[in-house]
């Protein structure tokens, strides 16, 4: 039976499916999701290319972020890359601080593959719940939390539907129904004021993600980098709502047409984000991934390696300053203000003292 089928059985049996259920489905189905089953998506001959694909300096400045949190809390356990992809990310930080045990959590066994070949030493799991908790240690979610499941809340007059998937004609299509409490609670709290009509993805996947990850460190921080906003920032945005698909690079078609085959995302809610952190008692950090990177040094790498360049120029040989020209502009791709400079990092951190 086709992961279609499947899906068509269960709203056949159940009524419509909740848009967050459509999206384990489609994401993380282990025989048929896109993320579950097939090809390493998360490098060039792939459908998607992150931070970490276009640039190792990437890595090497988290590396820098968490040598920081270490000196904060004096010692660290572990760095645990989540949603790890091709282990491009880690491959950096294990260079910068080789003698860290690091963790790979990854449901996608193609990239887990990847990975254990690329960085070996690394520790690979399928889920945070295969970490021991109560670590000292540091979280990264690189391009994680946009793929979280969320469902789909639709403004009416007077308070909040979902838009679930049911079966229209032959084929699936999108079916208004009551909204859950947890949900309605969700939209009216982080996307208020919107007008009749806006779509708001209620991310509360990506909040239990965050708790689960706050569980597992007992001292350190969870770092978020993707791409989103503050409601303010979504309130346009939420018009259409943000979900969307990709496929080869490209957006790809409505997420209904082919589960399995499409990658489905979202713009981040970051103040939702933010509010679970602080009502779990940890601080909170919200900067663009240029700022976070200019932070922990990348622009300082910049221009080192463009004074390098120059003077490769002047005197050295041409693969050198072919190789510093690419280091340069790639450095730049990751701080370029209408591109992945502008994505958004979230820093929360366990205050130090609840290492006592
Ligand atoms: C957009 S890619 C980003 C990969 C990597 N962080 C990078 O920046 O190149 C998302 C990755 O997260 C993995 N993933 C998605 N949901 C996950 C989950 N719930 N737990 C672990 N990995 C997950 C996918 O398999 C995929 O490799």
């Amino acid at each position: 039976m086709t992961l279609l089928d499947r899906i068509a059985t269960e709203i056949s049996a159940t009524g419509p499916m909740y848009f967050d259920r459509f999206m384990e489905m489609a994401l993380y189905d282990p025989g048929d999701g896109f993320f579950g089953a097939g090809r390493l998506r998360s490098h060039r001959e792939g459908d998607f290319l992150t931070s970490p694909e276009v640039s190792p300096l990437f890595g090497e400045t988290l590396a820098r972020f968490v040598a920081g949190e270490r000196d904060r809390i004096g010692g660290l356990d572990a760095v645990i890359d989540c949603g790890a992809g091709s282990g491009a990310l880690l491959a950096g930080l294990v260079d910068e601080i080789p003698d860290l045990l690091s963790y790979a959590v990854e449901v996608s066994p193609a990239a887990r593959e990847s990975i254990q070949a690329r960085v070996p030493g690394v520790v690979v799991v399928g889920a945070l719940d295969e970490i021991p908790e109560r670590l000292r240690g540091v979280i990264i979610a690189n391009e994680l939390v946009d793929n979280l499941p969320a469902a789909v809340a639709v403004r009416t007059g007077d308070g909040w539907e979902e838009e679930a998937v049911a079966i229209v004609g032959d084929r699936l299509g999108a079916a208004p129904v009551a909204a859950r409490p947890d949900v309605a609670a969700w939209a009216e709290r982080f996307a208020p004021g919107l007008p009749a009509g806006s779509r708001v993805e209620v991310q509360l996947g990506a909040a239990r993600w965050l708790l689960a990850a706050l569980q597992t460190i007992d001292a350190g921080a969870v770092v978020m980098i993707d791409y989103g906003d503050t409601a303010d920032g979504l309130r346009n945005r939420r018009a259409q709502g943000t979900v969307r698909t990709y496929r080869a690079h490209h957006l790809g078609p409505d997420p209904l047409l082919e589960p399995g085959a499409t990658d489905i995302t979202m713009d981040v809610a970051f103040d939702a984000l933010a509010a679970v952190a602080a009502e779990a008692g940890a601080e909170v950090e919200y900067s663009t991934q240029a700022e976070f990177l200019t932070r922990w040094g990348l622009r300082d790498r910049l221009s080192e390696l463009r004074h390098a360049e120059l003077d490769a120029a002047r005197s050295g040989p041409v693969m050198e300053r072919l190789q510093l020209r690419s280091r340069v502009t790639e450095a730049e791709t990751l701080l370029h203000p209408r591109g992945l400079g502008d994505f958004r990092a979230l820093v929360v951190r366990r205050p130090s003292t609840a290492t006592a």
